[in-house]
C-alpha cells in the first residue's frame, strides 16, 4: 500500500499498548480507525486522544472471543465507510507457568483468544478485502513464535508460532488478489501486557531477550512502515533477525545454547 492516507483502519486490542499506538501512527497520516477493545472504556478514551489531534476515529466495544463481537465491527466498518483498507488483528494474552502446572481451560482460553481470535477476524474481514480486490491484513505475532527462549508460556508460543505460520501461508492466497499480509513479531514493548497475564505456580527462568525493549510508539511506527513497505514480517531489531538465522542454521545448536543459559539462571 503506498499510502494509508485517506484510507480505513480497524484494529482489535487498541485500547492499550501495540493496537493503540498503531492507530495513532495511522491517523498522524490521514487514515480513518475503528479502535476496538474487549474494555470499551479504553477503546473510546484512544479514539477520544485521536479526536483531540485532529485525527478521525470511533471506538467500539469487541471482544475477539465472541464471533458476535468481531461480525458486528465488520459489519459497523462497512456501514460507516463503505470500505476497510487495513485490519490488525493484535490481541495477545499469556498464561504462564511451569509446563505440568498450566491448566488446560488455560490452554483452551489462549487458544480462543490468540489463534481463534485472529481467525474469527480474519474470517469477518477478508472477504470485504477480496471483493475489493485491495486491503492490507496485519496480525500480530512474537519472537516467542519464532524461536524458543522460555518454557513458562507455552500456550503463548503455541499461538504465536500458529499466527506467524497463518499469516505466511495466508499470503500466498492474498497476495494474488490485492491483499497486503504483515504479521508483526516484536520482542519487549513496553505496553500493559503484563496485566493480561494469568500466573499458575511460581516464575520459571527466562532467557532474558538481549533484543533491545522498544516503545510501543516505534513499534505502532513499525507496523505502519511494514504496511507500506508491504513486508511479510516486521521485527523490532536486527538482532531477532540475526537470532531466526542462527535458529534456522542449527535448530539443535540454538536449543542446546538456550537450555545452557537456562540451567546457569536456576
Ligand atoms: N508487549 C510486548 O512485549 C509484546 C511482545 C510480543 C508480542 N506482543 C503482542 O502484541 C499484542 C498487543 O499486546 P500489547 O503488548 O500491546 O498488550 P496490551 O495489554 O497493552 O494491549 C492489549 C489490549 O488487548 C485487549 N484485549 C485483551 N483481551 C481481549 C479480547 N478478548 N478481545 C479484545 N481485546 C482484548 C486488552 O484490553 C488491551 O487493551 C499481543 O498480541 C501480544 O501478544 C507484545
Amino acid at each position: 500500500m503506498d499510502s494509508v492516507d485517506g484510507k480505513v483502519a480497524v484494529l482489535t486490542g487498541a485500547g492499550s499498548g501495540i493496537g493503540r499506538a498503531t492507530a495513532h501512527s495511522l491517523a498522524r497520516r490521514g487514515t480513518t480507525v475503528i479502535i476496538s477493545d474487549v474494555d470499551a472504556d479504553r477503546a473510546q478514551l484512544v479514539a477520544g486522544e485521536i479526536q483531540t489531534l485532529g485525527g478521525r476515529a470511533e471506538g467500539m466495544r469487541c471482544d475477539v472471543s465472541l464471533p458476535e463481537d468481531v461480525t458486528a465491527l465488520a459489519e459497523r466498518a462497512v456501514l460507516d465507510y463503505g470500505r476497510i483498507d487495513v485490519i490488525m488483528s493484535n490481541v495477545g494474552v499469556i498464561a504462564k507457568g511451569d509446563p505440568l502446572e498450566i491448566p488446560m481451560d488455560a490452554w483452551s482460553s489462549i487458544i480462543d483468544v490468540n489463534l481463534l481470535g485472529t481467525v474469527r477476524v480474519l474470517r469477518a474481514f477478508l472477504p470485504t478485502l477480496i471483493e475489493q480486490g485491495s486491503g492490507h491484513v496485519v496480525t500480530t505475532g512474537s519472537t516467542a513464535g519464532l524461536f524458543p527462549y522460555a518454557y513458562d508460556r507455552l500456550p503463548y508460543v503455541a499461538t504465536k508460532a500458529a499466527v506467524v505460520a497463518l499469516s505466511e501461508s495466508l499470503a500466498l492466497y492474498a497476495r494474488p488478489r490485492g491483499i497486503g499480509v504483515t504479521c508483526f513479531c516484536p520482542a519487549g514493548v513496553m505496553t500493559n501486557i503484563v496485566e493480561q497475564i494469568r500466573e499458575y505456580g511460581p516464575s520459571t527462568p527466562v532467557q532474558p531477550p538481549q533484543i533491545p525493549i522498544i516503545s510501543a510508539e516505534d513499534a505502532g511506527e513499525l507496523v505502519v512502515q511494514g504496511i507500506l513497505e508491504d513486508r511479510l514480517l516486521v521485527l523490532t531489531d536486527p538482532l531477532a533477525e540475526s537470532m531466526i538465522h542462527q535458529h534456522a542454521a542449527d535448530r539443535e545448536a540454538f536449543l542446546a545454547s538456550q537450555i545452557q543459559w537456562l540451567d546457569a539462571s536456576q
